[in-house]
């Protein structure tokens, strides 16, 4: 397996913040909360990035109130673009430029190994305070790839069970994923892989937590590294489209089962409420927090915002 930065390759001086924001389906709102998200950022008179890393789905641009843009990641692939640079595009909002995702399906989809890591790298170079992606639905290797490498991952989660399964398949996806990036664990990779292909529904016997357990029996060296690197893995998770208290318990819920069968702590920066200006404003195609300034979503944002900066 090639190897690729994680947050711990970051150096400590580094002030760059990049942010993940990925869920394992589609529609349950990642556009909307990188956009918004990175104009918050942007009116705190932080210097911004937005990516859309949306292979095939690209509508960041969108939820900012922009056309599509001229240049997208795909010409950057297809070489039509050698200037990583040139594809920065500015947007009405001080302070914040996007980069746009490839418009074909083909495009970014088919992205391979060396383009990934050349794009992941390019990214990381951006001229910025903060660096938002915006990630596509599913867990195909990119997407998990370029949560991996950045240095908060922010899941968005509808209360409802479609939605929460996939959270739990794309956290399975990247826990695995971390494990098997640990240099020098071949020795164990045989009992990862038996409980990587368990199933999530039998998972009591096999849960990654338990496996974790097991292997440091086996081998307490390697058992103390893999948990070493596990702790830094600390997802936050935004529960979107909040219509009642039971919605923002889901939050809770989450935090505690993953707690329990993978062994991580997850932070809950807050929610996001059900808001007809959701729609309305994607209907416009207006940035929510600029055209509907009075919005609950603005007190949601500003709290989850501050919550990210501070932990
Ligand atoms: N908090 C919300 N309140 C009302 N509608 C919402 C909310 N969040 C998302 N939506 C609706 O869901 C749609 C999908 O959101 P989007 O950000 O495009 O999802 P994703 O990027 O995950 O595919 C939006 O166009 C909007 O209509
Ligand atoms: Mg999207």
């Amino acid at each position: 397996m090639d190897k690729i930065r994680t947050e711990s390759d970051t150096p400590l001086h580094s002030l760059k913040k990049i942010w993940a924001i990925g869920g394992g389906k589609g529609g349950v709102g990642k556009s909307l909360v990188s956009a918004n998200v990175s104009i918050c950022l942007a009116l705190m008179g932080h210097k911004v990035v937005a990516v859309d890393l949306d292979l095939g789905g690209a509508n960041l641009h969108t939820c900012l109130g922009l056309p599509i843009p001229q240049m997208t990641l795909s010409d950057y692939i297809s070489k039509k673009v050698t200037n990583f640079e040139d594809l920065l595009v500015p947007t009405p909002i001080n302070n914040l430029k996007i980069i746009s995702g490839a418009q074909d399906e083909l495009g970014m989809a088919n992205l391979k190994h060396m383009h990934r890591n050349e794009i992941i790298r390019k990214l990381h170079e951006l001229d910025a305070d903060y660096i938002i992606f915006d990630l596509g639905a599913g867990t195909a290797f990119n997407t998990i790839d370029f949560f991996i490498t950045a240095d908060k991952g922010i899941l968005v989660v509808l209360p409802e069970p479609t939605s929460i399964e996939n959270t739990y398949r794309f956290i399975k996806s990247v826990f695995y994923r971390r494990l098997k990036m640990i240099d020098g664990i071949a020795e164990i990779e045989p009992l990862i892989n038996e409980s990587m292909n368990a199933k999530l529904a039998t998972a009591n016997q096999t849960s990654p937590s338990d496996l974790i357990k097991k292997i440091s029996d086996i081998n307490p060296e390697i058992g103390h590294r893999i948990k070493n690197e596990m702790a830094q893995f600390r997802p936050n998770l935004i529960i979107n489209q909040v219509r009642s208290q039971a919605d923002i318990d889901i939050g809770y819920s989450i935090q505690s089962i993953c707690r329990k069968y993978f062994g991580i702590e997850m932070a809950f920066p807050g929610y996001l409420d059900y808001d007809q200006s959701v729609w309305q404003s994607v209907r416009k195609r207006k940035p929510l927090l600029i055209e509907y300034p009075n919005s609950r979503l603005v007190n949601n944002f500003d709290r989850i915002v501050s919550r990210l900066i501070e932990s």
